[in-house]
This record gives structure tokens, C-alpha cells and sequence, in this order.
């Protein structure tokens, strides 16, 4: 079972990024748990700021040997169609998942309200912190019942 991880932009500096709505959890602190968590499982994780370096990576999935994504788009997930494509392009389980819940985050960030990810994916999971991701895999593992 083979697994990648994706997190978007500003996720890399995740502990010190405004821990009262992300936690206080490292990117790799996060990648361990993970790691830890599903032992069985063959993770990739890969973290990049860039569109274009999340679009490549989604399409070299394409005739690999992975068996699901687990994704948190970051800012991207509110408006890059480029990145909806390239998941759409996939056949493989896509979750999409967020460490806060974006219902949640007042008026002045209504724009996160709505995700242009969401409908390609087989699921979002939002608001849980890095539980989010533990239960992205845990559907990825459940939909394709390894
Ligand atoms: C986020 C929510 C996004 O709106 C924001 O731009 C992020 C993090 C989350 O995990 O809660 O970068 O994806």
C-alpha cells in the first residue's frame, strides 16, 4: 500500500504558523505520527509552495503504483483549477484534508469557505488538526480495502 502525502503552501512552516488555528505540530512531526500510525503503509510526502510542482507531482502519478493521495491544498484548494484537473486526471483515491475547519474562520475568511478541490476528491476531511490527515489515510485505506 503505497500512500502519497501532499501538503501545499505555508504548510512548511506549520508550529510556528499561527498555532492557535494549525497547531503546534511540525510538518515532520506531523509526517511521523503518520508514519508511526500506519506502519504497514508506504508513505511519500512531498510539500511544496508551488502550483506547478504540485500539478507535476499529482500527474506523475499517472500509471504509477500508488494506491491514494491524501491532500491538503493549502490556499490553492479555494481556486486552483490546475490542481482540480490534475487530480481529476487521476483513477486512484484522492481525500482532500485541512487542519482547521474553514466553517469556522469568521467572516473576514469566507473566501475559505469554498473549496474548487473538493468535488474531484472522493472526500474532504476538515477541522480535526493533524487527526485530519489520520483520517485521510484511514479512508484511503478503507476505499481501496487492501
Ligand atoms: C488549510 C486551510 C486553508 O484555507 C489555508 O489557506 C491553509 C491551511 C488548513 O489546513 O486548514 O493554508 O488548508
Amino acid at each position: 500500500m503505497k500512500i502519497l502525502v501532499i501538503h501545499g503552501p505555508n504548510l512548511a512552516i506549520l508550529g510556528k504558523r499561527e498555532p492557535e488555528i494549525y497547531g503546534v505540530l511540525t510538518l515532520e512531526e506531523i509526517n511521523k505520527i503518520l508514519a508511526e500510525n500506519f506502519q504497514d503503509v508506504e508513505f511519500e510526502f512531498f510539500q511544496s509552495n508551488i502550483e506547478g510542482e504540485i500539478v507535476n507531482k499529482l500527474n506523475s502519478l499517472i500509471d504509477s503504483d500508488f494506491d491514494g493521495v491524501v491532500i491538503n491544498p493549502g490556499a490553492f484548494t479555494h481556486y486552483s483549477y490546475a490542481i482540480r484537473d490534475a487530480i481529476s486526471a487521476l483513477k486512484i483515491p484522492v481525500v482532500e484534508v485541512h487542519l482547521s475547519n474553514l466553517y469556522t474562520r469568521g467572516e473576514r475568511e469566507k473566501f475559505r469557505q469554498k473549496s474548487v478541490i473538493a468535488p474531484v476528491c472522493s472526500g474532504y476531511i476538515a477541522g480535526f488538526g493533524h487527526l485530519s490527515y489520520i483520517l485521510g489515510v484511514e479512508a484511503i485505506l478503507k476505499l481501496t480495502k487492501k
